[in-house]
């Protein structure tokens, strides 16, 4: 049994989080997608919001599970059983991030492996900081994720 864990902000999810969430789950036994919720970021969603959001929209995916963490990825890694962390790369300008936290990962936590999922074409130019910022400026984000997520934005920036 394979256990993966899939950590990140997603705040909120993007249809190019989604991609990856469906690719991993046909890949690995279970996937226990990870909001990280102390985040020196400022998020938009809180950490409950974001994963009743996640939950919602991946609530079709049986081997799929949503928690919320605080600390490190390999020790929330760990705490689940999970031998792999998932990560999607989605240009060049990802990887020197993406290969130094899995390095440090690596060192952290030798039993747990990060394993990087290249998204898929159409969503290689999508961030939820993107998105945000489009919805922001009255622009139309339904092709950038689910319609539940299009609405909770609205609703939060009043649009
Ligand atoms: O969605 P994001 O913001 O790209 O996700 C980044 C995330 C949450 C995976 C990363 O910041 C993270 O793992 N943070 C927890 C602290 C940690 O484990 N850092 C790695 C050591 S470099």
């Amino acid at each position: 049994m394979v256990i993966a864990v899939y950590p990140g902000s997603f705040d909120p999810v993007t249809y190019g989080h989604l991609d990856i969430i469906y690719r991993a789950s046909s890949s690995f036994d279970q996937v226990i997608v990870g909001v990280l919720c102390n985040s020196a970021k400022s998020p938009l969603f809180s950490g409950e919001e974001r994963v009743n959001i996640l939950k919602k929209v991946t609530d079709d995916i049986p081997n799929v599970t949503v928690k919320q963490f605080d600390g490190l990825s390999v020790n929330f890694a760990i705490e689940n059983q999970a031998g792999v962390i998932v990560r999607g790369l989605r240009a060049v300008t990802d990887f020197e991030y993406e290969l130094q936290m899995a390095q440090t990962n690596r060192v952290l936590a030798p039993n747990v492996d990060t394993i990087f999922l290249t998204t898929s074409l159409e969503y290689a130019y999508l961030s939820s900081t993107t998105m945000k910022e489009v919805a922001a400026f009255g622009g139309d984000i339904s092709k950038f994720a689910p319609p539940l997520v299009v609405e909770a934005i609205r609703d939060k920036m009043n649009l």
